[in-house]
C-alpha cells in the first residue's frame, strides 16, 4: 500500500514503538488517529506530530475499542491501514502464573487487538493494510514468559486465518514477529522479572523494518 497520505489509525500510539512508528508514519501522512491510555498522553502526541485526532482507549472494554475504531474512521473518511502496538509482558514460570495476569495479558496481546480489528475491517479500503506488533516469541516460547508468549502466539494464529479470509480484498496481515529492543517493556512487566535477554536491537532499523513491511504487505515480518 502507499502510505503517502494514507488513512491510519495507530492503537497504542504512547507506547515506545508505536510513537516511534507515528513519528516516522507522520513524515508521509498527517491522516493518522492515534490512541493512548491516557487521553492527555495520546493529545500531546497528536498535538505534537500535527495528526487527525486523539482518543483514550484501554483495549481491556471491547466496546470503547469498537466504538473508538469508528469515530477514527468516521475522522478519517474511511481507513486504510490500522497499526496495533500495545501491548503488555509478564515474567515468572508457567506452574506459577497469576490467573488474573494471564487474563490480562490475554486481553491486551489478543483478545482487545481481535476487537480492534474485527471492529475495523469493515471500514479498510481494498488494497490496505493491518499491522500488529506480536513478537518473535510467537513462536519462539522461552522459559520464564509462557503467559506473554502464548498470548501472542494466539494473535499471530488468529492474524493467519485473517490474512486467508482478506486476501480477496487484497488487504494486507502483517504479523511483526519483532526481536527484543530495549524499550523498557520488560521493565513495566506486569509481574516477575525477565530472564537473561540478548541485546536489544536498535529501535530505529525495527521501525523501518515495519514500515517498509506495512507498504510491502510482508504476512511475517521478521528482523534478524
Ligand atoms: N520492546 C520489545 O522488545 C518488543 C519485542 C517484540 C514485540 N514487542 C511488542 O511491541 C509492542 C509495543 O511494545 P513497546 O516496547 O513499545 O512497549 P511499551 O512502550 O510499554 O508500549 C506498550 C503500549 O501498550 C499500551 N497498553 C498497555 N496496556 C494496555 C491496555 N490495557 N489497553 C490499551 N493499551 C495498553 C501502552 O499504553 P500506555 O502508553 O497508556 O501505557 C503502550 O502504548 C508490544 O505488543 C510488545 O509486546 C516489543
Amino acid at each position: 500500500m502507499d502510505l503517502n497520505g494514507a488513512r491510519i489509525l495507530v492503537v497504542g500510539a504512547t507506547g515506545v514503538l508505536g510513537r516511534r512508528l507515528c513519528e516516522r508514519l507522520s513524515e508521509r501522512t498527517t491522516a493518522i488517529v492515534v490512541t493512548g491510555r491516557s487521553a492527555s498522553g495520546a493529545e500531546e502526541l497528536r498535538r505534537g506530530l500535527g495528526l487527525r485526532a486523539a482518543h483514550a482507549l484501554d483495549l481491556v472494554d471491547h466496546d470503547e475499542a469498537a466504538a473508538v475504531v469508528h469515530r477514527a474512521a468516521e475522522e478519517l473518511g474511511g481507513l486504510d491501514a490500522v497499526v496495533i502496538a500495545t501491548g503488555v509482558a509478564a515474567f515468572g514460570p508457567a506452574a506459577d502464573e497469576d490467573e488474573a495476569v494471564v487474563e490480562e495479558l490475554f486481553e491486551v496481546n489478543a483478545l482487545g487487538p481481535m476487537a480492534v480489528i474485527r471492529a475495523a475491517v469493515p471500514h479498510l479500503a481494498d488494497g490496505g493494510a493491518i499491522a500488529v506488533l506480536t513478537g518473535v516469541v510467537a513462536e519462539l516460547p522461552l522459559a520464564g514468559m509462557a503467559g506473554y508468549a502464548a498470548s501472542k502466539a494466539a494473535m499471530a494464529s488468529w492474524l493467519g486465518s485473517l490474512r486467508r479470509e482478506l486476501r480477496r480484498r487484497r488487504i494486507a496481515v502483517v504479523d511483526a514477529r519483532l526481536p527484543h529492543m530495549d524499550t523498557g517493556l520488560v521493565d513495566r512487566a506486569l509481574t516477575g522479572l525477565p530472564p537473561r535477554l540478548p541485546p536489544g536491537h536498535n529501535v530505529d532499523d525495527v521501525i523501518a523494518a515495519v514500515e517498509r513491511g506495512l507498504e510491502r504487505g510482508v504476512h511475517e515480518l521478521r528482523v534478524d
